[in-house]
């Protein structure tokens, strides 16, 4: 026997800080395809997704939460276990980085990088984004000091600290990103380039004193590991790698896709390989950074009352039509608008009309004109040839989109050939065959081809809708006949045995009411999640005079663009009174361009002009936002431009 080729495919590990909504699924959903399909395909797959556990955020959430960290993540955790239990999530392990195996490892990590001379001791002082857990140079932030991640302010933290000799690694990670297909799609790649590497990298600050929720550095214990260096390692200490045991790690590493959502890209094509290389190990072989679902076109976020989690999807649609929406709504590299329109719509019409619909007619008809059996003839109708051509098609474009993970297409070429079958039906007109018993050859072989490509359909879209899948063999009559939609199976059109009785089952997706379900939707979602109070962190006190100085006019904005360099950036061209000014904010998170025009809002007119990553802000846009995810711009609605606040 030969060996089989080995796959490993990770996801992000998952902070463990609240409840996971469908932007969060997207990525696990997304592996899991994969994940599957490989499996499917023949290859030994190993799949990996866990929970990320330090650092300062989490450590201030069980404070928050009046509990020890480990108590506070234990629920957590076993929260998100149950949610993808919920989602037939296939992984084979699920690493927690609180776990005594990826501790242990991360020491060892840490002190050979530290002996070898990667790792060596400095005193820092800089801008840190709390909930980012990210340092930012003084370019890379935004106008007042804010994180160009999240947009909150960053506090000034000076500490001893460790640092990793990224610089060193510079050239080697941009001939890395100029080789081959280590970070995909092409567009996240020329964003690397030009937003990390071109400025060129610092040394990595790789340790804190101010907290103590971490792993240890073990020869200097009040420092702990930054948390991403930490997170970052866990997919190979997931694997053994620097245990007594590393048989997994040397048969899976290196990885072959690891999947991240886009802003996380930074973390793992640039500081991961880095840290890779100072190892003396392998890089993954991909990196992919798939784009975000926004909640028609605003981020979600649990203050807005807008976010949609999983766990009432699937039990009110099943689990498939999550992951069906999911897969095929959005274009897996770009960012992409949740509706519950289009969810409603993508049900009605792909999985109750096209696919629903194919199967129960099909099912009944067998049942109706044959008592349920099918026939293998050599009967043939003029449809015959088009339709098995389009399967042959269908079938090779798949596997490549697949491989390309390109979800959305691989599940639309699977939908043009169950488009193409029902078309079958009303080419081949059963109903019309059946009176008249001189056709029943030919009847039987419709009705055979049609259950052939309902097969072979299910087959293909096995990997990304199991549970369908699964309800469809079972109503073909062939369930637990593996070889019948097995990955060879896809080959041949015709392999269901003569006399396979079929039957009919539960509707796969009933069809829904739009308007009626879109309400139902809106009041699954409309609970507002009011945070706790949290006491007022107050700035020290200004007289009426200092805050005199602050010039505050109303401006109108008239254009608005992203900024050619920095992906969180927008630049605004405001009209305030006789003036234009060009005022550059850390708001694309939150606000497209074409949001922006028309919007009466407040600008700080008085503030130095700067420049943000090359272009000049000659001001900024108020804008309200606490510590939750949110950034409201306020405005004032019918003001005149120039119009001062106060
Ligand atoms: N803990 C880090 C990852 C460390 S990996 C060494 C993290 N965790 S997270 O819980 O915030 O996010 C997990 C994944 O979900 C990330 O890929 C993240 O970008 C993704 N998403 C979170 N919200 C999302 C959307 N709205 N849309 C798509 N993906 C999103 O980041």
């Amino acid at each position: 026997m030969t060996k089989k080729e080995t796959f490993y495919i990770t996801t992000p590990i998952y902070y463990p800080s609240g409840r996971l909504h469908i932007g969060h699924t997207y990525t696990t959903v997304a592996a899991d395809a994969i994940a599957r399909f490989k499996r499917f395909c023949g290859y030994d797959v190993r799949f990996l997704t866990g929970t990320d556990e330090h650092g300062e955020k989490i450590q201030k959430k069980a404070q928050e939460a009046g509990m020890k960290e480990i108590d506070f993540l234990d629920e957590q955790i076993a929260e998100i276990k149950k949610l993808w239990e919920k989602l037939e999530i296939s992984n084979d392990d699920f690493i927690r980085t609180t776990e005594k195996r990826h501790t242990d490892a991360i020491q060892k990590i840490f002190t050979k990088l530290y002996e070898q001379g990667d790792i060596y001791k400095g005193s820092y002082e800089g801008n840190y984004c709390v909930p980012c857990e990210s340092f930012w140079t003084e370019s890379q932030m935004l106008e007042g000091n804010r994180c160009p991640d999240c947009g909150r302010e960053t506090k000034i933290v000076k500490e001893e600290s460790y640092f990793f000799k990224l610089s060193k690694y510079e050239d080697r990670i941009r001939d890395l990103f100029e080789s081959g297909h280590f970070v995909a799609p092409e567009s996240r790649k020329n964003e690397m380039i030009k937003n990390f590497l071109d400025p060129g990298l610092e040394d990595l600050s790789v340790t804190r004193t101010s907290f103590d929720w971490g792993v240890k550095v073990p020869f200097d214990e009040k420092h702990v590991i930054y948390v991403w260096v930490d997170a970052l390692c866990n997919y190979i200490t997931a694997l053994g790698y620097m245990s007594d045991d590393e048989t997994l790690y040397q048969k899976y590493w290196p990885a072959n896709v690891q999947l991240v959502a886009k802003e996380i890209v930074r973390f793992h094509t640039i500081i991961w390989p880095a840290l890779l290389m100072a190892l003396d190990i392998p890089v993954p072989k991909m990196v992919f950074g798939h784009g975000w679902i926004l909640f028609a076109d605003d981020k979600m976020s649990k203050s807005k009352g807008n976010i949609v989690y999983p766990g009432p999807m699937i039990e009110r649609y099943g689990v498939d039509a999550l992951k069906y929406f999911l897969l095929r709504e959005f274009s897996f590299g770009q960012d992409g608008s949740y509706t519950h329109r289009n969810f409603v719509n993508r049900i009605n019409f792909d999985l109750a009309n096209d696919l629903g619909n194919l199967v129960s007619r099909t099912v009944s008809m067998v049942e109706k004109y044959n008592d349920g059996i099918l026939v293998k003839n050599d009967a043939k109708t003029e449809f015959d040839d088009s339709l098995i051509d389009l399967y042959k098609e269908v079938r090779v474009d798949f596997e490549k989109q697949m491989n390309e993970l390109m979800y959305h297409e691989a599940l639309e070429s699977i939908w043009k050939f169950v488009r193409r079958t029902n078309k079958y039906i009303d080419e081949t007109m059963p109903w019309a065959l059946a009176k008249d018993d001189a056709n029943k050859d030919v009847l039987n072989k419709v009705l055979y081809n049609l259950c052939e490509s309902i097969r072979l359909a299910a087959t293909l879209f096995s990997s990304l809708l199991p549970t369908t899948a699964m309800e469809i063999f079972d109503q073909l009559g062939i369930k637990g006949k593996d070889e019948l939609y097995s990955w060879k199976s896809c080959d041949t059109f015709g392999l269901i045995p003569d006399g396979t009785k079929v039957h009919k089952g539960k509707v796969l997706f009933p069809r829904l009411d739009v308007e009626s379900e879109i309400k139902e939707l809106e009041n699954l979602f409309a609970e507002k999640i009011v945070d706790q109070e949290k006491p007022l962190e107050h700035k020290a006190e200004i007289t009426i005079d200092d805050f005199d100085k602050v010039e505050l006019r109303v401006g109108k904005v008239v254009k608005c663009e992203p900024h050619p360099k920095a992906d969180r950036l927008l630049v605004s061209q405001i009209k305030i009174g006789s003036e234009m000014r060009q005022i550059v904010s850390g708001i694309a998170q939150w606000y497209k361009p074409e949001d922006m025009v028309g919007k009466e809002v407040i600008v700080v007119c008085n503030l130095k002009p700067v420049k943000l990553r090359g272009v000049e802000s000659q001001g900024m846009i108020l804008a309200a936002g606490d510590d939750g995810d949110d950034l409201i711009i306020p405005q004032a609605t019918g003001a005149k431009d120039g119009a001062e606040v106060r």
